[in-house]
């Protein structure tokens, strides 16, 4: 049974304190602090009475909004049972004999190459350019490499890759036959998503392939909505063939077609988003705690030296509140968590936590 892998799981804590899930404030899970769209929540309720049909093998409807959100071809896009999905068949369909990964980030990556027997290589962010991507990649990239992972920006150290980079990563794998995925789940949670989606290049190179969720931004995690773009068609061929048949239910795409019908949706939480993100920057640095910049709706930090032989997650566990110990990342220990931006509300009651357990008034 999987436990304790990834942050969300409400369901171990509850076990194992005896507070009900709902009574869990979880700060372990990037989920939109806005919550569900009504729109969305409306579409998927009204969508339950077709369940006694099959989806749309095809996701049509879905493909089409994608298609018009994203400014790309029907023909270039996988929907997927959330970008987890999408992740594994991209690994199972390719089958690389050798892939690589940034340390630390999102576990799956790794996961889903070694499930599919590939042999992982790492390339390990650094603490001292606060977890930022350096040129020194580049040595990595090398023949015999045939697939990159990059998550943009990065879970869960919050950090973007700058464009010229990733643009010159995608450029010189395509030389040297290596497949580019970008995950940017994160990215419409950023206030300089043009500036760093790669979406625009898809056209230009078909080595590229781009993971996007509607899990996160439009705060469906439990729907399980996802999709992935290429222009390279034999891929997107290819994940429809390695995988079963109707993998996105009714109800996800209802859901997703109302979500790409929103106005404002994405600028109201960009904007929510950085007003809290602020706020807890400023709390966690007066509490004394090492933060880490961030551009998505999660902050990493790193408790001080007087705090290291308190487990925080179990602290504030007692006090119903889940964050993410991230000492599972490879690159990161003990001494790390990372935690989502919330509503004000809640927000505060962690802070409110956090300045008990280290004993600030
Ligand atoms: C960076 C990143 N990509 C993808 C996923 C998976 O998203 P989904 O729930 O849509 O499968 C996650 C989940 O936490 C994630 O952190």
């Amino acid at each position: 049974m999987s436990t304790d892998i990834h942050g969300a799981d409400i369901y171990t804590a509850a076990e194992r304190t005896g507070i009900g899930k709902d009574d869990i404030l979880d700060f372990s899970s990037n989920i939109n602090p806005l919550g569900i769209p009504h729109s969305v929540k409306n579409a998927a309720i009204k969508s339950i009475v077709h369940s006694n049909r099959y989806p749309d093998i095809n996701s049509r409807e879905l493909k089409k909004s994608i298609s018009a959100a994203e400014n790309v071809s029907e023909d270039w896009i996988f929907p997927s049972n959330g970008a987890a999905e999408a992740i594994f068949r991209i690994a199972f369909f390719l089958r690389p004999s050798k892939g690589l990964v940034t340390a630390p980030t999102f576990s799956e990556y790794e996961n889903a190459l070694k499930a599919s027997g590939t042999n992982v290589d790492y390339y390990f962010l650094k603490e001292e350019y606060d977890f930022k991507m350096q040129d020194d990649i580049f040595n990595k990239i090398k023949d015999g490499v045939d697939i990159i992972f990059l998550c943009n920006p990065n879970n869960p150290t919050g950090q973007l890759i700058e464009r010229a980079t990733t643009e010159k990563i995608v450029h010189v794998c395509r030389e040297k036959g290596i497949h580019v995925v970008i995950d940017e789940c994160f990215l419409d949670f950023s206030e300089h998503k043009q500036m760093y989606s790669m979406t625009d290049f898809l056209h230009k190179y078909d080595n590229l392939i781009i993971l996007k969720a509607f899990t996160k931004i439009y705060a469906i995690p439990g729907m399980r909505l996802g999709y992935c773009m290429s222009s390279n068609e034999r891929v997107i061929e290819g994940l429809n063939l390695c995988g079963p048949p109707w993998n996105v239910s009714s109800i996800a795409q209802a859901a997703g077609t109302a979500a790409l019908s929103e106005v404002g949706y994405i600028e109201k939480t960009v904007e929510y988003v950085s007003a809290q993100r602020k706020y807890l920057f400023d709390e966690l640095n007066a509490i004394g705690v090492k933060t880490y910049s961030s551009n998505a709706n999660y902050i990493l930090f790193r408790i001080a030296d007087t705090l290291r032989d308190i487990d925080l997650k179990e602290e504030l566990l007692k006090r119903g509140i889940l964050i993410r110990s991230c000492s599972n990342y490879k690159g990161l220990d003990l001494s790390y968590y990372r935690i989502a931006v919330k509503t004000y509300e809640e927000n505060r009651l962690l802070i409110m936590a956090l300045r008990e357990i280290a004993g600030i008034k």
